[in-house]
């Protein structure tokens, strides 16, 4: 990213939190804004992340510019991410930064904590934005977690998919364990949380955890072209069908059935004013 990128503009962090958080922000100037790139910047302990990582996406997620369409989720360096930065667990903790959270607190405010955390990831979903995971490399536990959280996972051929959590005597607590189940299915998500084995690129194909697997000197290259193809498409339908597919699982069909008439209702409504709107010049 270089040409065409403005960074940190219009995003609710400073540079200077953003590089505390291990994190750097980029709007693409020339689609208007409609791209953003959150890079996990952190490449000499491979993309390690922090209470700061997670809070910090949090804001970003809070003040995502409305121009914005696709989100772009990458690692700098090596790997996409080596999950919870492991410092968090010494007593000394991770220089410079605070404890993730009283672990002496009331349950409510465990609760509360994780909350906050979990808010990181949660954006990802929203339906007026595609979310696009670029990985590469290790991707573990929080990291792959939020490769989880995005709509699409792009797989250089390099990429090693690990939810570590279990074998740390944790669970994933990042928003990983439904999307997991929902694409694999409760038996391999069993196999794959309690192994806590990695997953190369092309069995995360095989289990669809990948949409594409690439040469890993394509990433960039074929996430341009993904990214291109989803602006393409009218903003207005690409939100409502996000939302539309969103449901689907938990709906029965005669529930999806109303909720695809409701939203062409909806898509037909504002087609015929754009019309009216472009016939009246
Ligand atoms: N936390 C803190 N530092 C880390 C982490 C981490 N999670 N992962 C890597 N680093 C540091 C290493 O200590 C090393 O630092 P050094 O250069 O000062 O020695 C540097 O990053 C490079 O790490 P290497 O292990 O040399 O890199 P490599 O590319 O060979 O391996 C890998 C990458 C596989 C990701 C490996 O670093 C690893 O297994 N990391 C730990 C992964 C892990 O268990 N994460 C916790 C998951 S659970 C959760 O996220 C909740």
């Amino acid at each position: 990213m270089s040409e065409g990128v403005s960074k940190e503009r219009g995003v609710g962090l400073g540079t200077e939190e953003l590089a505390k958080a291990g994190l750097k922000f980029e709007l693409d100037s020339i689609s208007e804004g409609a791209v953003a790139t959150v890079t996990l910047n952190r490449p000499e302990r491979r993309n390690a992340m922090t209470g700061s990582t997670w809070r910090g996406l949090a804001r970003i997620g809070q003040s995502l510019p409305e121009s914005v369409r696709v989100v772009i989720v990458r690692g700098e360096g090596p790997s996409f991410s080596a999950g919870i930065d492991l410092r968090t667990f010494t007593p000394e903790g991770v220089p410079g930064e605070p404890p993730i959270m009283r672990t002496d607190g009331t349950d409510a405010e465990l609760d509360a904590g994780i909350k906050a955390l979990q808010a990181g990831y949660l954006w990802l979903r929203r339906p007026g934005i595609v979310s696009v995971a670029a990985v590469q490399g290790h991707a573990v536990g929080a990291g792959f977690q939020l490769a989880l959280a995005c709509d699409i996972r792009i797989l250089a051929d390099d990429a090693q998919l690990c939810m570590k959590e279990p074998a740390l005597g944790l669970v994933p607590d990042l928003t990983g364990s439904k999307p997991l189940v929902d694409i694999v299915g409760v038996n391999r998500a069993l196999e794959l949380c309690l192994t806590a084995r990695s997953i190369g690129a092309e069995e995360a194909y095989r289990l669809l955890l990948a949409e594409l697997v690439v040469p890993a000197a394509s990433l960039d290259g074929t996430v341009a072209d993904l990214v291109a193809a989803l602006l393409a498409v009218d903003r207005g339908a690409a939100t409502a069908t996000k939302a539309l597919l969103q449901q689907a699982r938990e709906n029965t069909l005669e529930q999806q059935a109303a909720a695809e008439r409701a939203a062409q209702i909806g898509r037909l409504r504002a087609l015929a004013a754009a019309a009216r709107a472009t016939a009246a010049g």
